[in-house]
């Protein structure tokens, strides 16, 4: 590593958060934490708890529960309450007593979902003036929204299902959806994750049920053709010239990859690593996942998920800029079956966010 820090680098994990998916990110962040090279890295944690408020906290006592994946819970008693100032060079600075505690040099948001994957924490340690793992805030807000996914994603050719958006003041007619997508159809809210909110719709009675709940966590909704087929993902790493790792599938026991496929059912679904496919179509899918990662302005790390159907023929499902990272998730999986280690990727997007931010200080900031 070139970096030019001296001594320890200090890391600032950053994880919880105000989302549906906070407990995964608790393993995620325990997992990281655990991973870190000590004689190289400072850890600090900073815990954000479900209203949305940081906490800075002790590596000693920040989760209870901690070996069980449902009553997993952040720890926050006897800590302080902190937040980041603009350039503020990454020092915290305590909320009750107005003075500065503890200080980083590079954060990494270890968060899903709205508030976290979405831009806006992306923007705030921008501002603060620190190197941050993963993609920046254009990249964040594009991969959260499934609708500009999509759009970019059709205007770069990047083959994806047909689509339809609808907002709560105007929503079509059943059977002209389901003329234009077909039936079954799937409906989700445009910026969520985990199948928070996602329905398979097979009549219209269906239909009203389906958009009242993904109403409930987005005022604009998608309307998806059914693709049939496997559901492949890909692991990409990297800034300007990213690589990707061999694709892995989801065999999922449900009607679909739902909420309780994903973490409720133990047997809800497998992971197949490296999947079943030819060398033909990992190349094509590990191309098409760079393409994707680029097209969609990603920097660092990201999952590309796609549908893979009898004939061959790849969809583009979704991208994940900052997919679930605990040791049993895919993404970190496919890089292992790929040749490089859980601590090496960290060191790896670690490194990434360094390089990023220096090349984003050599770019001028006035105009004479
Ligand atoms: N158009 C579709 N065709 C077939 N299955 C779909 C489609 N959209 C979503 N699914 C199923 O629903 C799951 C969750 O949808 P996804 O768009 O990946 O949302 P999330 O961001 O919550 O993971 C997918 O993994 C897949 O099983
Ligand atoms: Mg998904």
């Amino acid at each position: 590593m070139k970096n030019k820090l001296p001594g320890k680098i200090k890391v600032g994990i950053i994880f919880g958060g105000k989302s549906a998916e906070h407990e995964v990110s608790l393993q995620s962040a325990k997992n990281v934490i655990d991973a870190l090279d000590k004689n190289k890295y400072e850890i600090v944690l900073i815990g954000i708890d479900k209203t949305g408020k940081w906490f800075l906290n002790d590596e000693s006592q920040f989760l209870l529960n901690m070996g069980d994946p449902q009553l997993i819970k952040l720890n926050n008693e006897n800590s302080d309450e902190v937040t980041l100032a603009p350039e503020s060079k990454g020092t915290l600075i305590t909320k009750i007593k107005e003075k500065s505690v503890k200080s980083i040099d590079v954060a990494f948001p270890i968060l899903h979902g709205p508030f976290g994957e979405d831009g806006t924490i992306q923007g705030m340690l921008k501002l603060a003036g620190i190197p941050f793992v993963g993609a920046g805030v254009l990249g964040s807000a594009v991969g959260m929204d499934k609708e500009v996914t999509k759009r970019l994603l059709r205007d770069a050719g990047i083959k994806i299902g047909k689509f339809l958006t609808i907002r709560e003041n105007h929503i079509p007619d059943f059977n002209n959806i389901v003329q234009d997508i077909g039936l079954p159809f799937f409906v989700k809210p445009a910026n969520m994750g985990s199948s928070v909110g996602i329905s398979k719709v097979n009549s219209e009675e269906e239909f009203s049920t389906a958009i009242e709940e993904a109403f409930k966590y987005d005022r604009k909704i998608l309307l998806e053709e059914f693709i049939k087929g496997r559901e492949i993902e890909c692991s990409v790493l990297g800034n300007e010239n990213p690589v990707a790792s061999v694709p892995g599938e989801i065999i999922s026991n449900h009607d679909f990859y739902s909420y309780e496929a994903k973490y409720i059912d133990e047997n809800g679904a497998a992971l197949e690593i490296p999947a079943k496919l030819s060398g033909e179509m990992i190349y094509k899918i590990q191309e098409a996942s760079i393409n994707v990662f680029k097209t969609l302005e990603c920097e660092g790390l990201a999952r590309v998920d796609f549908f893979v159907t009898n004939e061959n023929e790849i969809y583009v499902n979704e991208i994940n800029t900052m997919p679930g990272f605990t040791k049993i998730s895919m993404y970190p999986k496919l890089w292992e079956a790929s040749g490089v280690t859980y601590s090496d990727l960290i060191d790896n997007l670690i490194e990434l966010a360094i390089e990023r931010y220096e090349s984003e200080l050599r770019l001028k900031t006035t105009f004479k």
